[in-house]
């Protein structure tokens, strides 16, 4: 089994990213590692286990939304995060929160998983027009040795995910 690596932040392009996602994982039947990375960057400033719990909380509602409810269980799992089973094509969904690094954090995972390839959005939460690729897009695609899929979304505008924190939504926290 292949398994697909979808790395999202908490803004509204992840549920672009999550939507090409969960259309590959079903045709391909492959397996799908949702990721978020809490950023360990000491100038942003959040706490980290409420930043691990509102990422919990995004998958879940991410992978509810993008693979139908009836056919999705949920299987026993300790710790942060989650794993789905989505029982039409038999398709493993797991739900992953570290922290750290983001963008070590999400090329280390790709190779842990064996990810055969691994998705950004083109941009996150720090949107700035110039630019085309956000910086941990960009630097995904230089660094991470498998195949990386920037996924550019139809929209370029929209709100960002309503249970964002503070430190996001004040520009604080950023990447
Ligand atoms: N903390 C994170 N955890 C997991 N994936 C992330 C994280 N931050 C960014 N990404 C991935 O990278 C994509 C692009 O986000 P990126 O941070 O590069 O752009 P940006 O926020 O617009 O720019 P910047 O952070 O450089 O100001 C996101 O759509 C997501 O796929
Ligand atoms: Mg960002």
């Amino acid at each position: 089994m292949r398994t697909i690596l979808a790395a999202v932040d908490q803004s509204h392009h992840a549920h672009d990213v999550m939507s090409r996602a969960a259309e590959l994982a079903v045709v391909l039947r492959n397996d799908l590692v949702v990721l978020s990375v809490v950023s360990s960057d000491p100038m942003k400033q959040f706490n980290i286990v409420e930043e691990q719990n509102r990422f919990a909380t995004l998958h879940r509602d991410l992978i509810f939304k993008h693979f139908p409810e009836n056919s999705l269980s949920v299987e026993p799992h300790n710790g942060t995060g989650g794993v789905y089973k989505y029982g039409a094509v038999g398709v493993r969904i797991q739900s992953r929160i570290l922290s750290g690094n983001v963008v070590d954090k999400i090329c280390e995972c790709a190779e842990e998983v064996n990810a055969d390839i691994v998705l950004v959005g083109s941009r996150g939460l720090g949107n700035i027009g110039s630019l085309v690729l956000g910086s941990v897009s960009e630097r995904v695609v230089h660094k991470c040795p498998r195949s990386v899929l920037v996924v550019k979304g139809e929209r370029t505008e929209g709100p960002d995910w309503e249970g964002l924190s503070q430190s996001h939504k004040s520009g604080v926290a950023r990447a």
